[in-house]
């Protein structure tokens, strides 16, 4: 049987990724217009806050232990599979914590009339959009066992980890700034 080359994307992948990002970005656009509607009673509001957090805990934690990993791996101290066997559980943690908080932070009631808060909203959609695609690059990075993938795939590796800290750490920032005012 032929070998497929790992450099070449999968066929059918691309459409598959066009897809679940439109339902990602469908799902974050329904969250967004109901968190403008919803009222909470303020027994609701603490929990959905303790919610908030376990799931930023959840989510943010296995995000961390992700990157942390990778980036030991670009510096020569692990090997791709012990990265790639790492990431594989987490991504439970990691999703389900994003759901946790954007379906928390619904009745939270955010102030949808602050440029922070809308571009808190931004980020958390870059998070979930650059997951998808950090998810395809794994398993085309799990092609390659132990040998070191072409510079191009590291380079967007690099930039998915890059692009995924700034999400979570901005988004992070200006939930807590929020909570101040
Ligand atoms: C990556 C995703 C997210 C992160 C890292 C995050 C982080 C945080 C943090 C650290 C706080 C402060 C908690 C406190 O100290 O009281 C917070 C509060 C809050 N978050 Fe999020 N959050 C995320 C997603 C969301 C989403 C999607 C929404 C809305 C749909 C949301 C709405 C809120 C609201 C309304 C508050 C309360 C702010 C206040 O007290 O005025 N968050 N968030």
């Amino acid at each position: 049987m032929p070998q497929s080359d790992p450099a070449v994307p999968p066929r059918g992948s691309a459409l598959r990724h066009a897809l679940v990002s439109f339902g990602l970005a469908v799902f974050w656009a329904a969250s967004a217009w109901t968190a403008g509607h919803v009222r909470t009673a303020p027994a609701l509001h603490t929990a959905a806050l303790l919610v908030h957090l376990v799931s930023l805990v959840a989510g943010f934690g296995a995000v961390l232990a992700v990157d942390y990993v990778g980036a030991l791996w670009l510096f020569g101290r692990r090997t791709l599979c012990q990265v790639l066997d790492l990431a594989a559980p987490l991504h439970v943690p990691i999703w389900g914590g994003l759901a946790g908080l954007t379906l928390s932070g619904i009745l939270l009631e955010p102030r949808l009339d602050s440029g922070l808060t809308r571009l808190k909203l931004v980020l958390v959609l870059l998070i979930a959009l650059n997951g998808v695609q950090a998810l395809a690059l794994q398993r085309r990075l799990a092609h390659y066992g132990d040998r070191r993938p072409p510079r191009p795939l590291l380079l967007r590796g690099a930039a998915s980890a890059l692009l995924s800290q700034l999400g979570w750490w901005g988004a992070l920032l200006i939930g807590f700034h929020n909570a101040q005012g």
